[in-house]
């Protein structure tokens, strides 16, 4: 069974709720409910003295009702006394000293006096719960984003790590290029970690050593992570054990590596409420819950799936419309969720978070949000097989932290994001009804029949030995603009003309490229179609690849924008440019009937067809991304579905 969960906060209400609310999520199905996540202070209100009587209590509860519990380590909010009695625990935005709003999360990862009150707190819990039965599974702190302290022991582990990455400042000098503007380092105490100085734009800093202080942040947050699991596996060396990753494309740190020393991938999955009018923007969740399933490649779970309108630290957001919390939960689902925890039970009734919603109001009413929820249950209740199946993708898509955080650095033309042509490839593939894993950028492409390659800017030497391989074999590759920018630190790779290290793969190189930016243009397929395209234009010279695409217009009318290669048994494509929706269709449309992949060509704009199969059958799940009811032609049917709405499909 696909268990659901509920996101509870015991601590939040009198003990004399507990009975009624656990009655009522036992009632509806619930399979697991997730305890204690920012409860430290609750939990040890005194360095060393610890009251766990409310949430032994709270556990029995839970399992009187049959149901498992997901117990959290406090850690995202180490409580006041601490903060004030060991001032070493709190994160610095400047090297003045420590950042202390009074809200949360403002502990520094690193830091050996706070890692110790971890270990006390993250200790006692496992040690009296680890073993309990009724515990399930471990949440680590709370969306752990990349460490980004600059107090004095991140600074002196920064400069360690990069005097164990370089060996002598005269090779870090090299590598990092620091012959410009006399960035030359003559002493490893000179090495600073970059603090966001008011006025400063990240642009003015070295690129090469931004990257660095990004990579060794997120070594920083996934040491912080095994840390965490170590000290429960300790008292219980099977202990399921993950944390609830959040897609943020601001300061999302290196999920791969976080995720690395635990036991299943989990995601905070927060989709939105308002779907937007114009129809090549590209809002849909399924590209953040097919990159947290490609974090082991297994089916994962979600910890936090929206429940309710938000409004934490803004205006609140719309309700949700009719269908979307029960289309939604099946939307991750469908991507390869197994375990689907809802945001949160009760709306608080006081804190920051009053007006972030959950499933009920204020009022703790049975509310429209319950009863689809109830819903949601009935539908997954009718396949209790679901679980045992996942999805079988005969496409890849290579993404890397590295290329997220160069390029969230170094913005490429105005408007510029890496997320966008990932997201536009990954868009189309569902949209025309085929799986897509997307996958760390180094992982093995074993099985695949196409792998997507957009902006694989930052060098992986890996990934193109990869690549070539996976050409040469028969595979089909498809590269974008940017790729092959820049060397593995980060500086641009001179003496060759773009796509580098990928020119023999593409048989094409770019003569001259074109930052466009926000302007818009167009392009002449050789299909005779015209497209839209924006942001990027790169003016290419083919070698031995013929175009399929040129540019109308300007001073390059009629230079390939797209191409095709063979190479060795395969087949590599170059997309020099960002366009409209419909490109991409096409495009893959192209290269999936030419390797007889199965696709659905009828769907409309905004639906989206996965399968999930293996021992527990084979499913296909149909949903309606937009806020229109959509009609359309499948498998000789007729499908009518409404806004958000989700057909399931046993096949
Ligand atoms: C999440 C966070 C929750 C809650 C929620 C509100 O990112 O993990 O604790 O703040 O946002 O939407």
């Amino acid at each position: 069974m696909i268990q659901i969960g509920i996101d509870y906060y015991p601590e939040h209400w009198d003990a004399s709720l507990w009975e009624k609310d656990l009655a009522q999520m036992e009632a509806i199905g619930v399979s697991c409910v997730r305890v204690a996540e920012f409860a430290w202070a609750k939990l040890e209100p005194q360095e060393g003295s610890f009251d766990f009587a409310w949430l032994d209590e709270a556990v029995e509860a839970i399992a009187r009702h049959g149901m498992k519990v997901i117990l959290c380590t406090p850690t995202n909010c180490p409580p006041d006394w601490l903060y004030r009695q060991y001032p070493d625990c709190l994160q610095w935005n400047t090297e003045q000293g420590p950042t202390y709003t009074g809200i949360r999360g403002h502990r520094c990862q690193s830091s050996p006096v706070f890692r110790g009150h971890v270990e006390r707190i993250v200790s006692a819990l496992a040690q009296r719960y680890a073993n309990h039965p009724a515990v399930y599974a471990w949440q680590l702190d709370n969306e752990i984003e990349t460490n980004q302290c600059v107090c004095p022991s991140c600074r002196e582990k920064f400069q360690a790590w990069c005097r164990e990455k370089y060996g002598t400042l005269e090779n870090l000098n090299r590598c990092w290029g620091t012959d410009v503007w006399s960035g030359q380092y003559s002493d490893w105490s000179q090495l600073r970690p970059h603090t966001k100085l008011a006025g400063y734009q990240i642009g003015w800093y070295n690129p090469a050593y931004i990257l660095d202080w990004e990579r060794f942040g997120a070594s920083v947050t996934a040491e912080y992570a095994a840390f965490q699991a170590g000290i429960i596996r300790r008292y219980k060396p099977d202990a399921i054990i993950t944390t609830n990753a959040c897609f943020s494309p601001v300061n999302q740190t290196d999920l791969h590596l976080e995720f690395q020393s635990l036991n299943v991938a989990a995601y905070d999955n927060y989709p939105p409420v308002r779907l937007p009018e114009d129809s090549e923007e590209v809002y849909s969740a399924a590209f953040g819950l097919d990159l947290i399933r490609g974090l082991k490649r297994k089916n994962f779970w979600i910890l936090e799936q929206l429940g309710g309108p938000g409004g934490c630290w803004g205006p609140m957001a719309p309700n949700l419309e009719p269908g979307m919390l029960e289309g939604y939960a099946l939307q991750a689902v469908a991507h390869g969720a197994d375990l689907v925890s809802f945001f949160r039970w009760r709306t608080a009734v006081s804190g920051a978070e009053m007006f972030c919603h959950g499933l009920l109001d204020h009022s703790g009413k049975p509310n429209r949000r319950l009863r689809e929820l109830c819903q949601a249950v009935q539908t997954l209740q009718k396949h209790p097989y679901l679980d045992k199946t996942t999805l079988v993708s005969p496409v890849a898509l290579l993404y890397g932290a590295n290329q997220a955080f160069a390029l969230r650095n170094q913005r490429q033309s105005d408007g510029f994001r890496y997320w966008t042509q990932p997201q536009l490839l990954h868009e189309a593939c569902g949209n025309l009804g085929v799986n897509v894993d997307v996958i760390e950028e180094a992982q093995s492409l074993a099985g695949y029949h196409v792998v997507l390659v957009p902006v694989h800017t930052v060098v992986n030497a890996k990934t193109v030995e990869n690549l070539y391989a996976f050409a040469r074999d028969g595979g089909t590759v498809v590269l974008t603009d940017r790729c092959g920018v820049k060397n593995e630190y980060g500086n641009c790779i001179g003496g060759e003309e773009l796509p580098t290290v990928f020119a023999a793969l593409a048989g094409c190189h770019v003569e001259e490229y074109d930052p466009i930016g926000q302007q818009k243009q167009e392009i002449l397929g050789k299909n005779g179609k015209t497209y839209a395209i924006t942001s990027w234009c790169d003016l290419l010279q083919c070698d031995s690849a013929e175009p399929i695409a040129r540019y109308l217009g300007r001073y390059y009318d009629g230079t390939p924008a797209i191409t095709k290669n063979s190479y060795g048994k395969g087949c590599v494509y170059y997309i020099g440019t960002v366009g409209e929706k419909a490109m991409y269709r096409d495009l893959l449309l192209e290269i999936f009937r030419a390797l007889g992949i199965a696709v659905q060509e009828q769907l409309p704009r905004g639906v989206e067809i996965t399968t999930r199969s293996g021992e527990g059958g084979t499913y296909r799940f149909t949903f309606n991304n937009t806020a229109a009811p959509v009609c359309f032609p499948l498998g000789g049917e007729e499908i009518r579905l409404k806004p958000l709405e989700m057909r399931i499909d046993v096949m």
